[in-house]
């Protein structure tokens, strides 16, 4: 039996090949802690995972971790290669961030030399799409852009939504702001009735925590520190527990709040079209 070596588990990034290998070498050995961690670990690169549901699934012996997330992989994938169609010649284009938008970046990356350039939501798609050779340009420049290509944590049927699961939720608003469309991609598991079983994030300047948070727990929720600074410096709320079944309400009570930079709702201008890469495709 191979010996799982714990540094082999400890880099917060595992790809889907890899959590499989792992998974298979960590299992057989009953070595469950080992095990719970590669899966917190392969949830921390896939935020649309949840190491709970992935433990739910692994109790129900007809299926397997690794097939639900090959699964939620390849529907992600499929929604971002559909959002290419969107994309016209000499387009500026807005991108988003997160795992989705990865695969969207690399179906961009094969028509680079169609577009005239891209805004990016965040540091990390910024260096993604430099990587691939695409420009990215200042949005004060650009002025407003045709096209915004974006995945998100939950979608309502209204196409409001929740994001900030990958913590870019403040440039990813002004950028859906500043587009004519937004296209959203999503895998079937965020798809929702009513928004909030995904913790809601909210940008915060670090020095209005304290206060934030007691606003927060006033509207019935628990706001939950984030490990993590955001490309503006700020830090983020993780707010659990509720049941939004008035998202253009809340996001402007929870914008009023002084100290909130942005609340990831988005209600007031939800997304225009969205792409859901489940089997067959849908696109309402
Ligand atoms: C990042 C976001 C992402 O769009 C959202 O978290 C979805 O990410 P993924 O495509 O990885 O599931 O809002 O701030």
């Amino acid at each position: 039996m191979a010996v799982v070596k714990p540094h082999l588990i400890r880099r917060r990034t595992i790809c889907a090949t890899h959590f499989r290998d792992l998974r298979n070498l960590v299992r057989p050995a009953g070595r469950r802690t080992v095990y719970m961690k590669l899966v917190a670990d392969y949830c921390l690169h896939d935020p649309s995972l949840r190491p709970t549901a992935v433990w739910e699934q692994e109790r129900n012996e007809h299926s397997s971790p690794c097939a639900m997330i090959a699964a939620v992989t390849e529907a992600k994938r499929i929604a971002a290669e559909k959002a290419i169609e969107y994309v016209q010649d000499g387009m500026i284009v807005g991108v988003g961030t997160g795992s989705t938008v990865a695969y969207f970046i690399d179906a961009l990356a094969q028509i680079k030399d169609k577009i005239a350039g891209t805004v990016s939501s965040s540091e990390n798609s910024t260096a993604k799409l430099r990587a691939h050779g695409i420009d990215v340009l200042d949005l004060n420049e650009t002025g407003p852009l045709s096209l915004y290509v974006d995945g998100a944590d939950e979608c309502d049927p209204n196409k409001c939504l929740i994001k900030g699961g990958g913590g870019a939720l403040t440039r990813e608003k002004i950028i859906a702001e500043a587009s004519e469309t937004y296209v959203c991609i999503i895998d079937p598991s965020k798809r929702v009735d009513v928004l909030g079983k995904f913790p809601l994030p909210i940008e915060v300047i670090p020095m209005a925590r304290s206060l934030v948070t007691r606003e927060l727990t006033k509207l019935g929720g628990e706001p939950i520190l984030r490990d993590f600074t955001t490309d503006n410096g700020n830090i983020i709320l993780d707010v659990h527990g509720l049941q939004i079944s008035d998202p253009v309400g809340l996001e402007r009570e929870i914008n009023a709040i002084p100290g909130v930079v942005t609340v990831g709702l988005f209600a007031r201008r939800p997304a225009d079209i969205v792409i859901e890469g489940s089997e067959p495709i849908q696109v309402w």
